[in-house]
């Protein structure tokens, strides 16, 4: 008794030292003023204010959060495969994942920029490539799904990608690899001179928002690293950062770094889409994959495509000039005027500004200092607009908000650094945990952003959560912007890796997202609108199963007569139509993952039975109190007995 009260004792005095302590010491007590819980906080059932799409880096997807309140809503796959929804499992969306490579369920994802007018986000489209094996994917945003994935061929790497231009003209994808192209059989000695790097323009559709590859331009054997479309005034320009301009193919961490200057590539790409326009460029044969999700058969398609249409830059004079840039520029950022390009040396101390009316103006006056396979290359100090001088340690990407500030992401000295436009001073600098990459301001990418907040995404975070043994989470981070100096909010856990986000106002979106798939627009070849027209069909050794959903069964929900070494196939129609109402499906011993199916809408997984029972499906989503019920059985005899094949709801099977 005496040693518990004395510890009891011996607690209490070390709370009350604690709270004195913290009592005496509130204004150090860490980052965040008291008020950032506040700015964070979105009551129960109120909503967010922003959507922020965060791409998951190598988990191959794209999560939804809200901002401010970092909350999670979703995780679309986009080049994975997602056994919670069935993409990339379901017979509908395997065509998504089609490369020339064969089925590549897997990609590495890194940059979404949603789709503009007049260059202003529009809320339509957000746009995300897959670095390794080189694709452009499409999210619709009323279904918040992957609706479109094209592969970029002649491409490795598909690194400086994607972007959209002001209309949303083009999605603009660039190789991150130079490569031989067409790629052939070759000594890797022979790089210099040999290997090229391409810029993909695919133009999309306004009717539908489908992607075409028009044309690819063939550049010089550079690492083609990020870029960013001119806007405003310099509209109809494409900007792209260049490294290894030495051309090495070995030890670049060394031999990439020789250059005291690489270059941005300017690309005048209206000028190459009239040359294209008139008939220009070689068609050169290849092979890649575009595959398109379509809303009303509820299914992909994939199709090969034999031929690109290649452009040598030495047949458009004028088109394409380099911007010397010191020490191997990473990020590539145009601020919402267009006029200035911000190219981020990660090896110089200095952030360097080019002014692109004075790179017009050394244009008109033919001011070039010499050229690279034939590309005129422009005077550094004829086109620099300015620097930000020592600013910070390796300098990455940079954003902007609509008052005239940019805000760059230094990787060694882990901070954002605000800096003011045409004056080149900085302004105010955060620390951030740790090692951030990206930062994010929602429409920072666009002529109009909506500078309240800037995400910082971050590639390490040690200390800062939980431990989950060795791998521990990534995170984002929220700083208000809105004052002259930033103020961080909020971490917040993220899927994947956090490599790059878009963020939007969610009132740009909200009003236009789908609820339910209406029955009557339903053509899906195998889809059953009624439970009158559930059936089941053998054609030698495959079945297929018509089968519908309803709260709160399947019909049929008794089958017999499948065998053992059939394929069977189910296709499972939602009859629902009311919002947020989906049913799931799986049965014992599949190979594949359960469907997850919205109201109105059709679904197929493949089930082939290994042994001969009598075997139970059911619901596996939690659609009513009857869920439980919500279940069936199928009959598997042996492979050559003669059971007739029969189905039933309600009823015994006779
Ligand atoms: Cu349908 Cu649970």
């Amino acid at each position: 008794m005496k040693n518990i009260f004395k510890s009891a004792v011996a607690l209490l005095s070390v709370l009350v030292a604690f709270t004195s302590c913290n009592n005496t010491s509130q204004s150090n007590s860490g980052a965040l003023s008291s008020s950032a819980a506040e700015k964070v906080y979105v009551a129960p059932g109120e909503h967010d204010e922003f959507y922020a799409f965060i791409s998951g880096g190598f988990s191959g997807q794209l999560a939804v959060y809200g901002l401010p309140s970092g909350r999670l809503f979703k995780v679309i796959p986009v080049f994975s495969q997602d056994a919670e929804k069935a993409y990339g499992y379901n017979e509908e969306t395997k065509p998504m994942l089609n490369t020339s490579f064969g089925f590549i369920p897997w990609d590495d994802a890194h940059h979404p920029d949603i789709s503009q007018t007049n260059g202003e986000l529009d809320g339509r489209y957000v746009y995300i490539n897959g670095n390794n094996t080189p694709r452009i994917a499409k999210i619709d945003l009323t279904t918040f799904e992957t609706t479109e994935i094209i592969e970029i061929p002649n491409s490795a790497g598909n690194h400086s990608s994607s972007y959209v231009t002001d209309n949303t003209e083009y999605v603009v994808a660039g190789t991150r690899f130079s490569i031989p192209i067409p790629q052939k059989d070759m000594p890797i000695k022979e790089y210099k001179g040999n290997f090229k790097g391409t810029l993909s323009f695919l133009k999309v559709n306004q009717e539908d928002g489908i992607m075409d590859l028009k044309f690819q331009v063939l550049m010089p054997g550079f690492d083609y690293d990020k870029a960013h479309p001119g806007r405003g005034k310099s509209h109809g320009w494409f900007f792209f950062t260049t490294y290894n301009t030495e051309e090495a193919s070995t030890l670049l961490e060394v031999n990439a770094s020789q250059n005291d200057k690489d270059f941005i590539a300017a690309v005048n790409w209206k000028k190459i889409e009239a040359y294209v326009n008139n008939g220009g460029g070689k068609k050169m044969a290849t092979n890649y994959a575009h595959n398109i999700y379509d809303e009303h058969t509820h299914s992909a398609t994939s199709t090969m495509k034999k031929e690109v249409l290649v452009v040598d830059p030495s047949e458009v004079p004028g088109a394409i000039y380099f911007l010397p840039t010191p020490k191997s520029p990473h990020g590539c950022d145009v601020d919402p005027t267009g006029e200035y390009i911000v190219g981020s040396g990660k090896l110089s101390a200095n952030v360097t500004v080019h002014s692109f009316t004075k790179m017009l103006d050394a244009i008109e006056n033919k001011k070039f200092a010499g050229d690279a396979y034939g590309i005129p290359i422009l005077n550094f100090e004829d086109v620099l607009a300015g620097s930000v001088e020592q600013p910070g340690l390796g300098p990455l990407h940079t954003e902007f908000d609509n008052e005239g500030n940019a805000y760059t992401s230094f990787f060694i000295s882990s901070e954002i650094v605000k800096w003011k436009l045409g004056t080149w001073e900085v302004l105010d600098r955060k620390p951030s945990y740790y090692s951030i990459g990206h930062l994010m301001i929602p429409g920072g990418n666009s002529r109009k952003p909506f500078g309240k907040y800037v995400v910082g995404m971050n590639k390490i975070t040690k200390d800062r959560y939980l431990p989950t043994g060795p791998e521990v989470t990534q995170s984002a981070q929220l700083y208000d912007i809105s004052g002259d100096k930033m103020e961080l909010l909020l971490d917040f856990p993220t899927v994947g890796e956090p490599h790059y986000a878009a963020g939007i106002p969610a009132d740009l979106i909200k009003p236009h997202s789908k609820k339910l798939y209406k029955l009557e627009d339903n053509k899906h070849p195998y889809a059953a609108l009624s439970e009158a027209d559930t059936k089941v069909v053998r054609d030698g050794k495959t079945v297929h199963i018509y089968m519908t959903t309803i709260r709160s069964h399947f019909s049929p929900d008794n089958i017999e007569g499948v065998r053992v070494g059939d394929k069977v196939y189910f296709h499972v129609t939602n009859l629902e139509q009311d919002y947020d109402v989906p049913h799931g499906v799986s049965i014992i011993g599949a190979n594949t993952s359960e469907l997850l199916i919205m109201p109105g809408q059709t679904e197929t997984f493949v089930w082939e039975p290994k042994q001969v029972g009598v075997w139970p499906f059911y619901c596996t989503d939690f659609c009513s109190a009857l869920h439980q019920e919500m279940q069936g059985y199928i009959r598997v005899s042996a492979a050559n007995a003669k059971t007739p094949l029969k189905w039933s709801l309600g009823e015994d099977i006779e």
